[in-house]
């Protein structure tokens, strides 16, 4: 199937070459005013000035789509979720205004253990539909490609049966999913005292069913205070590594622990959080060899819902450093998956110009999940994963009027999401 779209005010990132954004490279946003864009078969297969469309386009379709005041982006990459979950928790929320913290809850045997609850208490089928109606939801607010971990399992019958739910949405959903392994979230209540024994079941009774059905891409650990240090955390990954899981890893959310320098020695795909950066943590991460580097994944949902400081994300890019944008969505720290809202409290709290803010939600998320070269960009060969806002006088209009719906249409692959 062919579709053209004709008279777009503004295509927005536009790349011939597809790869990674450092530093002062996030600023420039490449966008051609008065555009067309040629689809066919789901993938980007032309696009150009309008002056352009008879030369580039000889036989054109019989019919197009006029989208005159309208822009068209890449669909958001969201490359750091935990949306699948089971029920929800307001109750914690409100102690939360109440004036406990996220550590006291987790310490009281809820937050994180919470969930893990629930998922034990569901079915299968029942988490799948939750978690659909999740990815639902998000793609209809541009959501185009998205990363899931497990971690709310916490025993090996619960991690796979989340794991498992996320290999259903892959093989139900248009979008792009990538799985990644987070049973190393907390210490389930019984192995409080004895971090060997989970690990071991991670490692021994876990891992090698997860390689054999092929569950996750990637491994993720939480390092943190009171839930696992930086030598597990680098025993977990090496684990992981061994059969093919690269490690996407949550550091540096409450405490600067040492997560960024193991995270670095492991190679980390990403490190993500980054709330509680130290001056050195900064340095650390602008001076590692840019092939090997990071993707810095900063979650603002995240520091907004806990009232944290937003994460440094000037200091990072002007340090130099490849800085995505995730929404974290999870029902405990960041129960949104509105990467639109993610995208506005860039600009609004942590002071990143729209271009930079649009790239760190596309390009650079889409790298930070290992499909780079299939979407977060307009380039011919990629997926037609794409945006179509309403009119608008301008792209910095969209951070802007961040409380309104301005997108008139998302399409994955080419189709209308309904
Ligand atoms: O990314 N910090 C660790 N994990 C999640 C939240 C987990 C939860 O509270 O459910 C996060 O913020
Ligand atoms: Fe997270």
């Amino acid at each position: 199937m062919i579709t053209l779209f004709t008279n777009i005010k503004g295509l927005v990132n536009v790349r011939t070459n597809s790869h990674r954004l450092f530093g002062q490279q996030l600023a420039k946003l490449p966008v051609i005013d008065n555009a067309f864009l040629l689809i066919e078969d789901g993938i980007i297969a032309d696009y150009g000035a309008m002056f352009e469309l008879e030369l580039k386009v000889p036989q054109l379709p019989k019919t197009s789509i006029d989208l005159e005041g309208k822009y068209v982006l890449p669909a958001w990459c969201d490359s750091h979720t935990h949306l699948v979950f089971g029920g929800s928790r307001e109750s914690e929320f409100v102690d939360k205004i109440r004036g406990l913290s996220y550590a006291e809850i987790a310490a009281r045997g809820g937050g994180i253990l919470n969930s893990a609850r629930h998922i034990a208490a569901i079915s299968e089928d029942e988490l799948f539909t939750q978690s659909w109606n999740r990815l639902q939801e998000v793609s209809r607010l541009g959501t185009g490609a998205i990363e899931i971990k497990s971690g709310y399992g916490l025993t090996v019958a619960s991690e796979l049966k989340m794991l498992r739910v996320i290999k259903k949405l892959q093989q139900s959903s248009p979008l792009k999913i990538r799985s990644t392994f987070l049973g190393a979230h907390t210490y389930p209540l019984e192995f409080r005292d004895n971090h060997q024994g989970y690990i071991d079941l991670l490692i021994n009774e876990m891992l090698p069913v997860i390689a054999a059905e092929k569950l996750a891409d990637y491994i993720d650990v939480f390092c943190e205070t009171g839930f696992f240090s930086p030598e597990e955390m680098e025993t977990i990954c090496k684990a992981g590594q061994a059969v093919g899981l690269q490690p996407k890893l949550h550091v540096n959310q409450l405490n600067s622990i040492g997560g960024i320098s193991s995270g670095l020695a492991l190679g980390a795909v990403s490190l993500d959080h980054l709330e509680t950066l130290t001056e050195s943590d900064i340095r650390l991460l602008a001076n590692t060899d840019p092939t090997t580097a990071p993707v810095c994944t900063l979650l603002p949902g995240a520091a907004f819902f806990l009232r944290m400081p937003f994460q440094p994300a000037r200091e990072l890019i002007d340090a130099g450093c490849c800085v995505a944008l995730a929404s974290d969505y999870n029902p405990g720290s960041s129960p949104s998956g509105n990467m639109n809202l993610v995208v506005a409290m860039s600009c609004i709290q942590m002071k990143m110009l729209p271009g930079e803010a649009i790239n760190a939600a596309t390009i650079n998320g889409a790298y930070a999940m290992g499909l780079g070269e299939d979407v977060g960009s307009i380039t011919i060969g990629k997926a037609a994963n794409l945006i179509i806002t309403k009119p608008v006088l301008s792209l910095d209009y969209l951070p802007y009027a961040y409380g309104s719906n301005l997108i008139q249409a998302v399409i994955i692959n080419g189709d209308y999401v309904d």
